[in-house]
């Protein structure tokens, strides 16, 4: 039976694409994404999904000034699509900490360094790239972590290298790095639906 997937994403939502693609091509089977979640109404991932026939739901404490409103909301639309796994894909906001509790295991994110390195709150986009290069490192990479309740603390399930060139901006770095995140995201989520990674200790 198919892992019924949502997604959360903020913006464009190319890792989201990517997934999907990857679902399409049956590369990455026994998965379906069955909702995406946005907390921003213009995010260029809430089109792509419904572009694709896919559920496409923009809450936000904007839509649910209420914060219990908006935390029941989202356990209500998870649970209404017998939601099992929830991967962030550049979600901008913390998710409420019973979200948390009611998916052990089951809440991936994807950071675009090596973390615990240049990762926490407001670290995000463009501004890890420009902190990578000010630092000097010689590398930077992908995370693939588990989410708890802090930002990008979770434990770790994947980690890819990308070397930082001569002459990188932090433009030409990003575009790297998200062409690793695009390669890796859905084999970790293989991984974790098809049982190698993620339950061990269950
Ligand atoms: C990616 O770099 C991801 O690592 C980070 O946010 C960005 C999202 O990009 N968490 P996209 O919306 O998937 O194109």
């Amino acid at each position: 039976m198919d892992t019924r997937i949502a997604v959360f994403a903020s913006g464009r939502g190319s890792n989201l694409e990517a997934i999907i693609e990857r679902i399409e091509r049956e590369d990455l089977r026994n998965a379906r994404i069955v909702l995406v979640i946005s907390n921003n109404s213009r995010a260029g991932a809430l089109d792509l999904a419904r572009n694709r026939g896919i559920e496409a739901v923009h809450i936000s404490t904007k839509t649910h000034p209420v914060e219990t409103d908006y935390e029941n909301s989202l356990h209500e639309l998870l649970r209404r699509h017998r939601v099992d796994l929830v991967l962030l894909a550049g979600y901008m906001k913390l998710l409420p900490p019973s979200l948390i509790r009611a998916y052990p295991k089951r809440i991936l994110n994807i950071h675009p360094a090596l973390l615990p390195k240049f990762g926490g709150k407001g670290m995000y986009g463009i501004k890890v790239h420009t902190a990578v290069l000010k630092a000097g490192e010689k590398e930077t990479g992908v995370t693939i972590h588990f989410v708890n309740e802090r930002y990008d603390e979770g434990a770790v399930i994947d980690q890819a290298h990308v070397p930082v060139l001569d002459g990188d901006t932090p433009e030409s770095l990003a575009s790297r790095v998200l062409e690793v995140e695009h390669g890796l995201y859905w084999k970790v989520i293989d991984a974790v639906i098809n049982g190698r990674r993620g339950r061990e200790d269950e």
